[in-house]
């Protein structure tokens, strides 16, 4: 879904030599936190967003959507329907927020993907696509059989990991994002069978 929230832009993210660990050919700088690993170790550890986690997410909504951002309430509002959502976030070892996803499932029908945020500084080293992952797993688990999602249709970063995830393009929803006026793409991917990495790397 996102209604009305999806936005910003992505940015290739570096980790320096100094001071760098390598786990899985990802990188973390300990001296200046950017990157998302120091020590090696399985990843990511995935934890399901608990209400006082959400001012935590404010500042990232802020940066990241902008003037379609989530505001605290519908953070609130989300968790609160905890029949039907399922959200969880990721954080890097020096305990801050890497990025975070939520799923709305109604029935086995079909499922939304509310949103998804990655920090700019660890964007393009693999979170989001480690969040979407689990997402369709979850969704897979649960015998969703479509997933599908509202992006902005400028949104070059997030069509990208859609597309590459198994998402098609269905429908544009004209000037639905306000007050940019933004269209929304309405992407779809059908079937709860895992795309695998060699598949994706073929796409
Ligand atoms: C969209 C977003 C979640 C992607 O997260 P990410 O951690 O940077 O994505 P990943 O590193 O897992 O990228 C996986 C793939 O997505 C695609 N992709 C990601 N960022 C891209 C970019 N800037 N340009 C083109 N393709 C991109 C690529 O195919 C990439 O694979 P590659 O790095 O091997 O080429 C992140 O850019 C973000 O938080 N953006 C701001 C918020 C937002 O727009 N959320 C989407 C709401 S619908």
């Amino acid at each position: 879904m996102r209604s009305n929230y999806v936005g910003g832009s992505a940015k290739k993210a570096s980790a320096k030599a100094a001071g760098a660990a390598t786990y899985g050919g990802r990188q973390g700088d300990e001296n200046t936190g950017r990157g998302f690993l120091a020590e090696p170790r399985s990843w990511p550890q995935l934890t399901p967003l608990q209400w006082w986690e959400i001012p935590e997410l404010l500042p990232l909504e802020r940066e990241l959507f902008g003037t379609e951002q989530w505001s605290e309430a519908m953070f609130w509002s989300e968790l609160a329907q905890h029949d039907t959502r399922w959200y969880r976030l990721t954080r890097d070892d020096y305990g801050r927020v890497l990025g975070y996803i939520g799923l709305c499932v109604y029935s086995t029908e079909q499922a939304w993907v509310q949103t998804l945020a990655v920090r700019a500084d660890a964007q393009r080293q693999g979170v989001g696509a480690a969040l979407l992952t689990a997402l369709l797993d979850r969704a897979s688990v649960l015998g969703v059989t479509t997933v599908a999602l509202e992006v902005r249709a400028d949104n070059v970063a997030a069509t990208a990991l859609y597309a590459r995830h198994g998402f098609q393009a269905v429908g544009v929803r004209p000037a639905y994002y306000q007050p940019s006026g933004a269209d929304a793409l309405v992407m779809m991917r059908e079937g709860s069978e895992r795309i695998t990495q060699s598949q994706r790397a073929e796409q």
